[in-house]
């Protein structure tokens, strides 16, 4: 039987990946796999039910019974289901990703949501971005892009979005909070913030979201060739 095709996209926050993960799927009309999204889900999930973040086993149980589902749009990102309910703008709180944060580093919970992402592989192919993509989940990945961007430049990035949203920030303060959680996610025992061995890193500092679209494309086309 002929494997499914996965194309991984990981790398730090704030570095473009969802963004270009889902230019490629739709490119390619592949699935797509927003594997942040799941640990933000239990996190909300976690939330909600007043669980505590180092509660383990109460964590792995919520992950196993996680009624998580994605709808995709064309050209947006894609609306995520929890229990039924369109919980995609809850997700994106920073009060989630601190808690997804806190819980991304348990290796039974990571252990708990390992079959559940490799599901996601289904014909004609799938683009999965986050952090262990490459590493983990799809090791066997034909290609994995890493992608990566200094400190400076994603605060850069960051402040630009609040500001749109008429959030108040402090552009050193933002990039201190990156490059800790950087060094955080970087270091970590379990499923740590590294390239694969095989992985095309790409330095997205000077580059545009399109240019960095359109140099993946180049390699995706070569090597189908
Ligand atoms: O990419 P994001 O900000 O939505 O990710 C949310 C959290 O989950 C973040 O702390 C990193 C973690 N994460 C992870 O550990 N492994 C993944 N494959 C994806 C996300």
């Amino acid at each position: 039987m002929k494997t499914i095709p996965v194309i991984t996209v990981d790398g730090p926050s704030g570095v473009g990946k969802g963004t270009l993960a889902s230019l490629l799927s739709n490119y390619l009309g592949w699935h797509l796999l927003d594997s942040g999204a799941i640990y933000r889900a239990i996190a909300l999930k976690a939330l909600k039910t007043e669980t505590d973040s180092k509660d383990i086993e109460t964590l792995v149980k919520l992950a196993g019974e996680l009624d998580l589902s994605f709808q995709s749009i064309p050209g947006e990102p894609a609306s995520v289901f929890l229990d039924g309910e369109n919980v995609s703008n809850e997700l994106r709180t920073e009060t989630c990703g601190a808690v997804a944060s806190q819980i991304a580093p348990i290796a039974e919970v990571r252990a708990a949501l390992l079959q559940r992402q490799k599901d996601f592989r289904q014909a004609p192919g799938l683009v999965a971005d986050g952090r262990d993509m490459g590493t983990v989940v799809f090791h066997d990945a034909p290609i994995k892009f890493f992608l990566t961007a200094s400190a400076e430049e994603r605060a850069k990035r960051r402040y630009k979005q609040l500001k749109n949203k008429g959030v108040d920030a402090n552009i050193r303060a933002l990039e201190n909070e990156i490059a800790a959680r950087d060094e955080r996610d970087s270091n970590r025992k379990v499923s740590p913030l590294v390239p694969a061995e095989d992985a095309i890193i790409i330095d997205t500092s000077d580059m545009s979201i399109n240019e960095v679209f359109q140099y993946c494309l180049k390699i995706i086309k070569k090597t189908s060739e």
